[in-house]
C-alpha cells in the first residue's frame, strides 16, 4: 500500500507541539515535546503508536483527535481541518464521529455501567440513548452488570464498558491511549479481541497508542515516536518493533 492516502481521516503534516516549562535559570524555556511529526490513516486502517514513556504518544493522540492544538502545522480529521477551529469548533467535529478509550478506563465512578454508556449519547441528543447503550454493554459480554459501579467491576469488566462507551456513538474514528495499559496479559488480551471484533462490525478506523506488542501486531500499521520524532515501521518488523 502506498503511504500517500487519497481520503486519510487522519492526517498530521509536519506538526510540531512546543510547551514552555521552567528554564534553567529565570525565566521560561522552550520545550519542543514533537518534531514536525507527518502521518495518514486512511479510513478503515488500524495503527499502532508506540515508544518509549514520555516519547509524546499521548501527546500527539490528543492532537490528532482534535483534543489539543499544535504549535505549528496542519491537522485533519474526518475531513475537517483542524487548524482554524478553536475548542468549540473541534468538539463540533469530534461529536458522534471520534470515540476515546483511556488506559485508566475514565468512568465515572457514581454511575452504574448502563449510565456511563448512555450518558454521551444523551448529550449528544440522541433519542433511545439508553436502548443503544443496553445495546453496546450486551455485545461487550456484560449484559449481567448493567447496574453495577465501576468499584463493582473488575479492571477488565471497567474497560470492556468503556469500549462499549466508545463504540455505542457509532464513531468514524477510534483514538485509544494504551488501552490495555492498566490490564494484566490474558485480561489485555480479551479486551483487545473485543476492540477488533467491534471493529470489524463497525469498520471503525483505529488509532492506537500501546506498549503491548500483541495489540501493535494486530494493527495494519506501526508507527514509532521517539523523542518527539515519529517514523513509520516497516511492514516486516511489525510485531517485533517494541523491543
Ligand atoms: N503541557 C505540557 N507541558 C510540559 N510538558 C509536557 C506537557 N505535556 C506533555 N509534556 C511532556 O512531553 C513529553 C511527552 O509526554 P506524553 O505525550 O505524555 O508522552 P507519552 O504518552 O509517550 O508517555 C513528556 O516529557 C511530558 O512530560
Ligand atoms: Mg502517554
Amino acid at each position: 500500500m502506498s503511504s500517500e492516502k487519497l481520503n486519510p481521516v487522519v492526517r498530521a503534516a509536519q506538526v510540531s507541539k512546543v510547551v514552555t516549562g521552567p528554564g534553567d535559570g529565570d525565566g521560561a524555556k522552550a520545550l519542543t515535546i514533537l518534531h514536525e511529526v507527518d502521518l495518514e490513516i486512511a479510513c478503515g486502517e488500524a495503527v499502532a503508536i508506540i515508544g518509549p514513556s514520555g516519547a509524546g504518544k499521548s501527546t500527539l493522540l490528543s492532537l490528532l483527535a482534535g483534543l489539543d492544538h499544535p504549535s505549528t502545522g496542519h491537522l485533519e480529521l474526518a475531513g475537517f481541518s483542524l487548524n482554524e477551529l478553536d475548542e468549540d469548533g473541534r468538539a463540533a467535529v469530534r461529536a458522534g464521529r471520534v470515540g476515546f478509550v483511556f488506559q485508566s478506563f475514565q468512568l465515572i465512578d457514581g454511575l452504574t455501567a448502563l449510565e456511563n454508556v448512555a450518558l454521551p449519547l444523551e448529550l449528544n441528543g440522541i433519542a433511545d440513548a439508553e436502548r443503544r447503550a443496553r445495546a453496546a454493554l450486551v455485545a461487550v459480554g456484560l449484559a449481567d452488570r448493567l447496574a453495577h459501579r465501576p468499584r463493582q467491576l473488575s479492571g477488565g469488566e471497567q474497560q470492556r464498558v468503556a469500549l462499549a462507551r466508545a463504540f455505542a456513538g457509532t464513531p468514524e474514528i477510534l483514538f485509544a491511549d494504551e488501552p490495555t495499559g492498566a490490564l494484566d496479559t490474558a485480561t489485555g488480551e480479551q479486551v483487545i479481541d473485543l476492540l477488533f471484533a467491534l471493529r470489524d462490525r463497525h469498520a471503525t478506523t483505529l488509532v492506537l497508542v500501546t506498549h503491548d506488542p500483541a495489540l501493535a501486531a494486530r494493527c495494519d500499521r506501526q508507527y514509532e515516536i521517539r523523542a518527539g520524532r515519529l517514523r513509520e515501521l516497516a511492514s516486516d518488523t511489525a510485531g517485533t518493533a517494541t523491543a
